[in-house]
C-alpha cells in the first residue's frame, strides 16, 4: 500500500532548518493501515547485547579531549578518564569497547603505549590528520575505561604493519597470570592482576587501510597471527577476523571456506554516507533524508546476504557476523581539520540508529556484535565534546531507549507498512522490532521514517495481553534538528501517550519522523 507525500504541505523554515510537513502538525490525519503482529508466544535468539556496541580510535578527538583529558586537566577525572564522558556511556550501558582502530590499529605497536607517560615514544597518525601521537592513551589506559564503563573490551590487533611476536606478546601481556616477561613487565607498570580480554581482531580492513591483501592472502595471514594469541588461564579469547567491505560477498565466501571455525566472528564494515553525496550533518533536505535512510535499509540487504553465506558453510551459527564499523558519514563540520571526521548529529542520524538497531535485532542468531562508528567527536557519535563541555546526540538518546533489548529474547514480527514515497522511489514509512526481557517485559521500538506523515499502527499481540502501556518518543519538529553546546537538549527522548489498548493488542500513533520504543507489561 502507498500513502503519498501530501504535496505542499512541506513548509522550509530559515533559521532552523527544514519542517516538518502534514504529519507533524496538531490533528493531520494519520496514514492507516499498518499493522505489525508480534509473536510474543515464539521468543527467538537472544539479541546480544554487543549488538550494543562502541567503537572508539585514535582519530581526531575521541580519544584525546573525547576519553582522555590526563589526570592534570582541570576537567574532573578519574586517572585521566573524563567523568562527565564515564557517566554519560554508563548510562546507555555499553557493553563491548572496539579500539585502538580502525585504520590506525594496523599502524599501531603497543609497546609505545605502556610505561611512563612521559617516555612514551610518540608516532606520526598518517590516517587521521597526520597528528603527533604521544601514546599517553595505551593499553592500561584502554582496559581502565573499560573497567570503569563496566564494559568488555575489544582490541583489534595489527597486522598490516606488526608482527605476530607483536600481537602474541599483547595477549602474554594482558591476560598471562604467571612470571613471564610480558606479564612481570605490565606488573613493574602497575598492573599485578591480568585482565580479562574478551576479544581480538585480527587486523582490520586488510583488504584497504590494513595492508590491501587479498582475500586468499589474508586468510592465510589470519592463521598465522590467530594461532600465536594464545588462550592463557581461564581466559579465552573470541578471535575476530578482517570480514568484507559492505557488499564483497566474494571475500566472505573465501574466509569461511579457508578459515572457517578457526575464526569466532568475522566483522562487516558498512557506512550509509550522507544520502546522495557527501553533505552536511545538519544543512540537509528532504532528497538527503530520503536517500540516507535508504542507504542505511541497505544493512538488511547486505547482512542477509553475507549470513546467507556463512550459513552454507556454518548452518549451526558459531561464527558471529560482527558488524564493528557502521553508521552514517557526513561532510565534516565547517572549519574542522577534514582528517578528524567531525560531524555533528540530527535528528536524520537518530532514526539511522533506530533501523539498523532493528535490523541487528532480526539477526540477532548471526549478528552477535556490532559497533557504532565512533563513540566520542567522530563520525556518527555519542557524545561531543568542546573543552569541558558535553552535549549528548540524538543517536546517544536511541541506544538508551534500546537498550531495552540487550540480551533480550527476539520476537518474530510481521509489519506491514505504507510507503514512504519520495519522487520516483519509495521505501517502507514503518520500521520496527520486538523483544521480550528476563523479567518478562515486552519492548517494541519502532520508526516513522516518514518526515511528512504521522502513521497509525494497529498491533496484535499473539500470546500476551497488553495490560500496562509505556513508552518513550524521540522525535523534533523540524527534521535537521539537533543539540549544540548553546542547546543542548533540542533532540531528547519524553513520555510517549499516543497510543491506546485493544482487545488483541494496542494502536499506537507516530508522530512524522520519529522513534518511539514502547514497554509492555
Ligand atoms: O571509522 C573511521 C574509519 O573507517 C576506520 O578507521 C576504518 O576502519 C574505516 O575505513
Amino acid at each position: 500500500m502507498n500513502c503519498k507525500r501530501l504535496a505542499g504541505l512541506f513548509v522550509l523554515t530559515s533559521a532552523l532548518g527544514i519542517g516538518l510537513g502534514a504529519g507533524a502538525e496538531p490533528g493531520a490525519p494519520p496514514a492507516a493501515a499498518n499493522t505489525l503482529v508480534i509473536h510474543a508466544d515464539q521468543a527467538g535468539p537472544v539479541i546480544s547485547r554487543n549488538v550494543y556496541g562502541q567503537f572508539s580510535e585514535h582519530l581526531g578527538h575521541c580519544i584525546y579531549e573525547g576519553l582522555w583529558v590526563g589526570e592534570a586537566s582541570p576537567i574532573p577525572n578519574t586517572r585521566g578518564l573524563r567523568n562527565d564522558v564515564i557517566a554519560a556511556l554508563k548510562k546507555i550501558r555499553v557493553p563491548v569497547l572496539r579500539w585502538p582502530g580502525g585504520c590506525f590499529a594496523d599502524e599501531y605497536h603497543w609497546k609505545d603505549g605502556v610505561g611512563p607517560r612521559a617516555q612514551r615514544p610518540t608516532m606520526i597518525n598518517t590516517h587521521w590528520g597526520k597528528v603527533t601521537e604521544n601514546n599517553h592513551f595505551g593499553t592500561h589506559e584502554f582496559l581502565d575505561l573499560c573497567e570503569q564503563l563496566g564494559c568488555e573490551p575489544y582490541i583489534c590487533g595489527n597486522v598490516g604493519s606488526g608482527s605476530v611476536q607483536e600481537l602474541q606478546q599483547w595477549v602474554e601481556y594482558i591476560t598471562f597470570d604467571g612470571v613471564s616477561p610480558m606479564a612481570d613487565w605490565r606488573k613493574k607498570n602497575g598492573r599485578d592482576q591480568p585482565w580479562k580480554l574478551s576479544y581480538l581482531g585480527i587486523g582490520n580492513e586488510n583488504w584497504g587501510c590494513g595492508g590491501n591483501m587479498t582475500a586468499e592472502y589474508y586468510a592465510d595471514q589470519f592463521k598465522r597471527y590467530a594461532t600465536y594469541a594464545r588462550n592463557f588461564g581461564d581466559n579465552r579469547i573470541f578471535k575476530i577476523a578482517c570480514g568484507p567491505n559492505g557488499a564483497d560477498y566474494h571475500w566472505t565466501e573465501v574466509l569461511m571456506k579457508e578459515v572457517g571455525r578457526r575464526m569466532n566472528g568475522l566483522a562487516l564494515h558498512y557506512y550509509c554516507g550522507s544520502g546522495r553525496r557527501s553533505r552536511s550533518a545538519t544543512q540537509f533536505e528532504e532528497e538527503d533524508w530520503f536517500f540516507q535512510l535508504k542507504n542505511a535499509l541497505r544493512m538488511e540487504e547486505l547482512v542477509a546476504k553475507h549470513s546467507a553465506i556463512m550459513d552454507q558453510y556454518d548452518p549451526e551459527k558459531r561464527i558471529a557476523l560482527v558488524v564493528d564499523e557502521w553508521g552514517a558519514w557526513h561532510a565534516v563540520e565547517p572549519g574542522t581539520n577534514p582528517g578528524f571526521l567531525y560531524q555533528q548529529n540530527s535528528l536524520r542520524d537518530a532514526l539511522v540508529a533506530g533501523i539498523t538497531l532493528n535490523i541487528f535485532n532480526h539477526h540477532a542468531a548471526r549478528v552477535r556484535m556490532a559497533n557504532i562508528a565512533q563513540m566520542i567527536n567522530v563520525l556518527q557519535s555519542m557524545i561531543l565534546t568542546d573543552k569541558d563541555k558535553l552535549v549528548l546526540t540524538p543517536t546517544c538518546h536511541v541506544f538508551d531507549m534500546y537498550s531495552v533489548h540487550q540480551d533480550a529474547k527476539l520476537l518474530p514480527t510481521e509489519l506491514k507498512s505504507a510507503d514512504y514515497v519520495f519522487g520516483s522511489e519509495k521505501i517502507p514509512a514503518l520500521d520496527a522490532s520486538a523483544s521480550r526481557d528476563n523479567a518478562g517485559r515486552l519492548h517494541v521500538s519502532l520508526c516513522n521514517l516518514d518526515p511528512n506523515q504521522a502513521a497509525e499502527v494497529a498491533c496484535q499481540l499473539q500470546g500476551a495481553m497488553a495490560q500496562k502501556v509505556s513508552g518513550r518518543i524521540l522525535t523534533a519538529p523540524v527534521i535537521t534538528a539537533h543539540n549544540t553546546f548553546d542547546h543542548p537538549e533540542t533532540v531528547k527522548p519524553a513520555d510517549f501517550n499516543a497510543f491506546k489498548t485493544t482487545d488483541g493488542g494496542f494502536t499506537a500513533t507516530l508522530p512524522a519522523a520519529s522513534i518511539v520504543v514502547l514497554e509492555i507489561e
